[in-house]
């Protein structure tokens, strides 16, 4: 969700109104997303980078935060949208902490759509924690190394309850990922969009995931194969 600051800058306004602006844009994205009947969304509220980021304007997205779950919170339940964290939350100020804990509680039931909010994320350093805890099992006489492989790796990653990302969208006209969903994106469409994001618009997201659908996606196999049904590689599929 980049270009906020940009957005806000371009029309004499502080950074933290472009974020306001853009927690408008993630409601209309969370509603058109539920709408068009995508099970999982994920957005990058908050890297593990952005704690680097000048103190008011820190300040300003945690409070965003707060205001979103708790603003948010019925509609959210209501449409039966299940909110789920991966990151780190415990670096979070305690009350964004437990604003966001509540909400995760209060729309625990939701089956329509997972939203998850990449807060204080990384994915290197989600991929080296998990691999951390995943020798220090090995070290305890828990598992064998030799038995260490993709899946392992991915249940200790606090990614573990999601799927593979299909689409990953930046607005804002970088063309880079920035750490996010290193491990998860690796078949994933990139889309890099030259908008910012409080431009964002439900009209956006449909023509994304049209954009989508019209991509053959081959998995490494060739395009005979795929029109064959070919089952794909499956590294979790492995004769052991
Ligand atoms: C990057 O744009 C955006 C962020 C670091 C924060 C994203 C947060 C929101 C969209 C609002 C709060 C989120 C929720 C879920 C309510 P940037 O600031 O780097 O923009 P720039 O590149 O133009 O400076």
């Amino acid at each position: 969700m980049d270009g906020n600051g940009r957005w806000a800058s371009s029309r004499g306004l502080a950074r933290a109104e472009g974020h306001a602006e853009g927690a408008r844009a993630v409601r209309d994205a969370v509603e058109t997303a539920t709408r068009i009947g995508i099970p999982f969304l994920t957005l990058y509220a908050f890297s593990v980078a952005n704690w680097a980021r000048p103190r008011g304007e820190v300040e300003a997205l945690m409070r965003l935060l707060v205001d979103f779950a708790k603003s948010e919170r019925m509609e959210l339940r209501q449409n039966g949208i299940r909110v789920n964290v991966i990151g780190s939350l415990e670096d979070l100020p305690t009350v964004t902490r437990h604003a966001v804990e509540d909400l995760i509680t209060y729309t625990k039931d939701g089956e329509r759509m997972t939203l998850t909010l990449a807060l204080s994320y990384g994915g290197k350093k989600d991929i080296v924690e998990a691999a951390r805890t995943l020798a220090i099992k090995a070290r305890a006489g828990l598992l064998l190394p030799e038995e260490i492989d993709e899946r392992s790796l991915a249940l200790h990653m606090t990614t573990h309850a999601l799927p593979d990302v299909d689409l990953l969208i930046r607005t804002g006209g970088e063309s880079r990922v920035s750490d996010f969903l290193l491990f998860e994106s690796a078949y994933a469409e990139l889309l890099f969009l030259p908008i910012m994001w409080p431009d964002f618009r439900p009209q956006t997201l449909v023509d994304a995931v049209e954009h989508y659908g019209q991509k053959e996606r081959r998995f490494g196999m060739t395009s005979e194969q795929v029109a064959k049904n070919v089952q794909a590689f499956d590294p979790f599929d492995q004769p052991s």
